[in-house]
């Protein structure tokens, strides 16, 4: 699908297959007010006939009025007017979506005519083109029969003051942001037998072709062992997989400047190792690399809209397998930091990957590090799947991204990283355990990186919860794909 900008038309006359009008619970928008006069009130005719609320999210297409030249007009519920934000256009966008059919070439959205509380009219152009490129995802590179592609092009009806090279940079965004989504989505959902390591580390290497900006270094276990990085490699030994720290540096902001580095969890399998999972839901464990796809999906969105920012995104790839080379519970290994780690549960081995990763990120000197990991099931019974657990010491950083999360409908809720926790890593053997009891799950987890991290500005986000959804829905949601790209488009403009 496409998106267009106009300004003023008259949308009786629009030449389209589709109208897309609101109606918040205070009436109609002034296009379907001037559609219903040019319709001799049948519009509001067969909106009362068909005892259509203007609940948030209802939809009701009207088919033929009198003296309209679209065909179809879906008028979309987006209750009251004075709570109507961000969320709630959100909502409206993809519902409209949804109420058109697969055949049609052109519709003319009105929905930018909504005021929303709390965004600016260029965000909700953003957001209109985002949330329905949302809706329009599909992943059936697996099935034989495959979706009904859509060529519709949205044309949004913006006004002359947006109808202009600020109107196309917001769309542009929203675009940018929805294709980073997109790709996260993708690789999140990718079998394991397919997307593994190396698999991973060739997406990396793609995304650079022909880009100038951005180089990519891959590290090898053997380049690993030099460095050091026991942690790491206790949890990439029990696959037939070689593990991989996947390295993309990105140079668009000024030369010298310190970079943002975005660190991944990405095990592409985690079966727990030697502490194995239970059988039921296991399947689920191939999205434990969506904190890696959310990086990828952020440096793919940053070259699309060629971001002026320096980034280094870093992936720890590697598969959680029982082998005979696989690490066992009680055994004890050598950080890059130097600290050791006496492995209590193999299965707590994100972190494993993840406290490496973030001691090797220290040359980078970076101006702040936010890692991104589906860490721990403690966070999924904590917050569930609605916000993301943002740990950080930083109250700036802290703030920083939780405002990230509410502007870009990707909330994360702060939890804490108190010193008081770290008590419950100790271990009798070696300088720190790999778990912290049944207690705080998640913050424990967040304790033991927090041991990494001592010399940067650091930020950690454990979105176990929010990565993916389970049941019907079954799939990775690209979270928080589009925190992270608010939060650096924020680090830009200010
Ligand atoms: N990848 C899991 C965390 C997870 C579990 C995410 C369920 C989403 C849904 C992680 O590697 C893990 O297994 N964590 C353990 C830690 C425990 C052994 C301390 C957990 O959460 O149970
Ligand atoms: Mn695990
Ligand atoms: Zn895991």
């Amino acid at each position: 699908m496409d998106f267009a900008l106009l300004s003023t038309v008259n949308p009786a006359l629009v030449p389209a297959d589709a109208l897309i009008i609101a109606m918040t619970t205070q009436g109609l928008t002034p296009t379907g007010l001037a559609l219903d006069e040019a319709s001799a009130g049948q519009l509001s005719a067969a909106l009362k006939a068909a005892n259509f609320e203007a609940k948030l999210g209802q939809t009701v297409s009207l088919y033929r009025l009198n003296n309209i030249s679209c065909p179809v007009i879906v008028v979309v519920g987006a209750g009251d007017s004075k709570e109507f934000n961000g969320r709630a256009l959100q909502k409206v966008a993809a519902q409209a979506y949804k109420a058109l059919n697969s055949k049609m070439q052109a519709a003319y959205s009105f929905l930018s005519e909504l005021t929303v509380t709390d965004r600016t009219a260029t965000q909700v152009i953003s957001d209109i083109a985002r949330s329905t490129l949302e809706v329009d995802y599909r992943f059936d590179q697996f099935k034989s029969k495959k979706n009904e592609t859509n060529n519709i092009t949205m044309t949004l009806v913006v006004g002359d003051e947006l109808a202009n090279a600020t109107g196309q940079t917001a769309l542009s965004w929203g675009q940018a942001v929805a294709t980073g989504q997109s790709f996260a989505r993708d690789l999140g959902n990718l079998p394991p037998n397919i997307c593994h390591p190396s698999y991973l580390a060739e997406q990396a290497t793609a995304l650079a072709k022909g880009q100038r900006k951005l180089s990519v270094d891959v590290l090898g276990e053997k380049d690993m062992e030099k460095l050091g990085m026991g942690a790491f490699l206790a949890v990439s030994k029990g696959s037939e997989q070689e593990g991989k720290l996947i390295v993309m540096n990105y140079t668009g902001g000024k030369k010298g400047e310190k970079p943002v580095v975005l660190v991944g969890k990405g095990i592409t399998f985690d079966t727990g190792g030697i502490s194995i999972k239970p059988a039921a839901g296991m399947d689920e464990m191939k999205f434990d690399m969506c904190g890696a796809a959310s990086v990828f999906g952020v440096m793919k969105g940053i070259l699309a809209a060629k971001l002026p920012i320096n980034v280094v995104c870093v992936v720890a790839a590697a598969e959680n397998m029982p082998s005979g080379r696989a690490t066992r519970p009680s055994d004890i290994v050598t950080t890059m930091s130097g600290q050791t780690v006496e492995i209590l549960n193999t299965d707590a081995e994100g972190r494993l990957v993840l406290c490496d990763a973030l001691t090797y990120v220290k040359k980078y000197d970076p101006a702040i590090v936010i890692d991104i990991a589906t860490l721990t099931g403690a966070c999924v019974v904590a917050l569930g799947k609605v916000v993301s657990g943002l740990f950080s010491p930083s109250d700036s950083l802290a703030n920083d991204i939780l405002q990230a999360g509410e502007q870009s409908n990707d909330r994360a809720w702060r939890m804490p990283v108190l010193p008081d926790y770290q008590e419950l890593l100790d271990s009798p053997f070696a300088d720190i355990g790999n778990i912290g009891g049944p207690n705080g799950g998640a913050i424990t987890a967040a304790c033991f990186l927090a041991r990494f991290t001592k010399d940067y500005t650091w930020a950690h986000l454990d979105i176990a919860g929010t990565a993916w959804l389970s049941g019907a829905q079954k799939g990775a949601t690209g979270r928080p794909v589009p925190l992270l790209m608010q939060y650096l488009q924020h680090r830009v403009t200010g």
